[in-house]
């Protein structure tokens, strides 16, 4: 039984998870946010510690030195636009350590605990799942393997009857709760883990992780259930429901279906284009050109997108912004909800340069004001301005809702080539008689840019 002391402890824990998810949905207080819900989380270990005062604690305070070493080495060291793959190993790491604590508990199911007995099913066959998807996730998004959606024939057939035979394991494990009939439920959830996520495009990947999450949360969620611990419980459902959430607005966002981003390839639609680039003409320009487009224009929307974070242009870009800024053009930044690889991946960026938020402006909000703009300066962007998500039906974007860059009077694309984004299809913008490519690094154009417009 814990102490009620420890139950209050646990209470303000659970508040601070509450709190720290309220404060992570704006850019202003997403820190404070951040370091809220960590503290509720050191608090409840250091309840547990106190109130449950395990038997065996030197190989837990081991466990726990070596996984703060390896959590904090790896979050320091990651890139931004490494932060999915982390967030998919962290996710993968919590499903797999909540089913291996449901596996243990195994032998403390009474036998006529029936709901408990279930919970532990389900935390077993869900954390399984959990684990070895999250383990491709991040093999496919740290290019260990192939981004393509991987498919075989028989895929659909056996990815029913393993989730069928998991189904039915558990409910022979609730009947009769017998470890190897909960380690052969682990085995066939590792399975069916591994494959859910291989048909999976790249592109699509990010979502699949927010949906692991959601797994891992109502995963932990049951494991609080068989173990009494209400901080588990609240914690886990509130990671089951926002990610559950999170699939859900991003999947709206790229105009899809969860259920068709997990099996389109499987059902035959490839979830990524042929990714080629065709050799038609481009009017191109040099940095003095695209200088001289800037710095006459009165009103300038930027649209950034997945080359700026990897070109880790944000600093010059702001730079860049304030010259024009300082010469009279108006100047907004444009931010799709999926720029980027990860939600709220714009935002962080150009938050981290000082951006002031009041110039970032979202997609519904800005869209209708392309048709007054000047000139748009997409940089490190593609897809999120590419007008065959409008145009083409048979595009594997089609429906996305995208910037209208195209209703501008003139067009400036900073990109390094003429490959496509994400999503491995053309973009017809491109070689729209109104579109100037600049070809370069995105740092390195924006610096010529910027120098030129000094002198213009
Ligand atoms: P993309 O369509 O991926 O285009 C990125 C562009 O950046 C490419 O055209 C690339 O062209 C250019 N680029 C890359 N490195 C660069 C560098 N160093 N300097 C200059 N340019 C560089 O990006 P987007 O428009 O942001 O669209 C995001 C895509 O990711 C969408 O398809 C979206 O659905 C998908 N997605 C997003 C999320 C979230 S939550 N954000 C989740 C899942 C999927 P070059 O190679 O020619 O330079």
């Amino acid at each position: 039984m814990i102490p009620t002391w420890a139950q209050i402890g646990y209470l303000v824990s659970a508040v601070c998870f509450i709190v720290a998810l309220k404060a992570l949905s704006s850019p202003r207080s997403a820190r404070t946010g951040n370091l809220i819900g960590a503290a509720g989380a050191v608090l409840a270990v250091i309840i547990t510690f106190a109130a449950y005062k395990p038997d065996h604690l030197v190989p837990i305070l081991i466990a726990l030195a070596i996984g703060t070493v390896g959590g904090v080495i790896g979050s320091r060291r990651v890139q931004m636009t490494q932060m999915p793959q982390l967030v998919a190993l962290f996710n993968g790491v919590g499903g797999g350590a909540a089913a291996l604590v449901a596996l243990l508990e195994l032998g403390d199911v009474p036998s006529d605990a029936t709901v408990a007995a279930i919970a532990t099913a389900f935390t077993i066959l869900v954390g399984a799942i959990s684990f070895s998807g999250s383990v491709v996730t991040f093999a496919k998004l740290q290019e260990l393997m192939t981004t393509r959606p991987v498919t075989f024939p028989g895929l659909p057939v056996l990815f029913v009857a393993s989730l069928l035979g998991g189904i039915a394991l558990a409910v022979w494990l609730v009947s009769d709760p017998r470890v190897w009939v909960g380690v052969l439920l682990c085995l066939i959830g590792l399975a069916i883990g591994v494959m859910l996520v291989l048909p999976v495009g790249g592109a699509d990947v990010p979502i699949v992780i927010s949906l692991l999450n959601a797994f891992t949360g109502l995963t932990v969620a049951a494991g609080g259930y068989v173990l009494g611990n209400t901080v588990l419980l609240v914690a886990g459902t509130l990671v089951g429901a926002a990610g559950t959430l999170l699939t859900k607005l991003m999947a709206d966002a790229m105009g899809r279906s969860v259920f068709n981003i997990l099996f389109g390839a499987v059902r035959g639609g490839s979830t990524l284009g042929a990714g080629t680039a065709s050799d038609r003409p481009v009017i191109s320009g040099g940095p003095e050109d695209v200088a001289i487009l800037l710095g006459y224009a009165n009103k300038v929307i930027i649209v950034p997108g997945y080359g700026l974070a990897v070109a880790q242009a944000q600093h010059t870009l702001r730079d860049l912004v304030e010259e024009l800024q300082s010469r009279g053009v108006k100047v907004d930044y444009a931010i799709h909800p999926v720029a980027g690889r990860m939600p709220g991946h714009m935002n962080v960026l150009l938050a981290e340069a000082q951006v002031p938020y009041e110039q970032l402006r979202e997609m519904d909000d800005i869209n209708g004001d392309f048709k007054t703009t000047d000139v748009v300066l997409v940089v490190g962007a593609n897809d999120v301005v590419n007008p065959a998500a409008r145009n083409t039906p048979s595009a594997p974007i089609y429906g996305m809702p995208i910037l209208n860059a195209d209703e501008a009077q003139r067009v400036i694309f900073l990109k390094r080539s003429m490959r496509p984004g994400f999503a491995g299809i053309e973009n017809e913008l491109l070689y729209d008689p109104r579109t100037t490519l600049l070809f370069g690094d995105a740092r390195d154009s924006l610096t010529k840019l910027l120098a030129a417009l000094k002198t213009v």
